[in-house]
């Protein structure tokens, strides 16, 4: 294999933007494999590059750890996914990424409104939410979607 596919950690930190320990902890998590180089040293094939992009944008979107570890494990670990691989996964997430735009849009327009989070601050809140009501629907900011209440998981 060309050395211009073998990254180092540091390599990979530098340009994933992930700290070492987040890629060891994926490479624990499963997301993520390594080899050895000769001194034992964490030597990565270019194409985890992709994988740890996949791995912060469904972060962002709100997929689980888990959630991510069963869409990658449908990527073939012995080469380098492809585009078909990447866009069957895709096809996967579009009725995820369309629910997120729909949340996202229901914040955007909601801002200006009561949100349901109990501080009781705007006008709004004493209709909408008369001595914190929502308080016994969810903690959190009880009328904004699901999608946006959700804890994110962790790096
Ligand atoms: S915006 Fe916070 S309770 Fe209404």
């Amino acid at each position: 294999m060309d050395t211009h596919d073998v990254l180092s950690v540091s390599e990979v930190a530098r340009r994933s933007g992930f700290a070492a320990s987040a890629l060891r902890y994926y490479e624990d998590q499963g997301l993520i494999t390594a080899g050895r180089s000769s001194s034992g040293r964490r030597r990565y094939e270019r194409g985890v590059l992709r994988r740890l992009a996949f791995v912060r944008a469904a972060g962002n979107i709100g997929l689980s750890l888990q959630e991510i570890r069963d869409e990658l494990a449908t990527l073939p670990a012995s080469r380098t996914p492809t585009k078909a691989d990447w866009q069957r996964i895709s096809r996967h997430w579009r009725t995820r990424i369309d629910d997120q735009i729909a949340a996202l849009e229901r914040l955007r327009d909601g801002l200006d409104s009561c949100i349901g989070c109990g501080c009781l601050s705007l006008q709004r809140c004493a209709f909408s939410n008369p001595g914190d009501i929502a308080s016994a629907q969810s903690p959190g900011a009880a009328y904004l979607p699901a999608q946006l209440r959700r804890v994110a998981p962790r790096r």
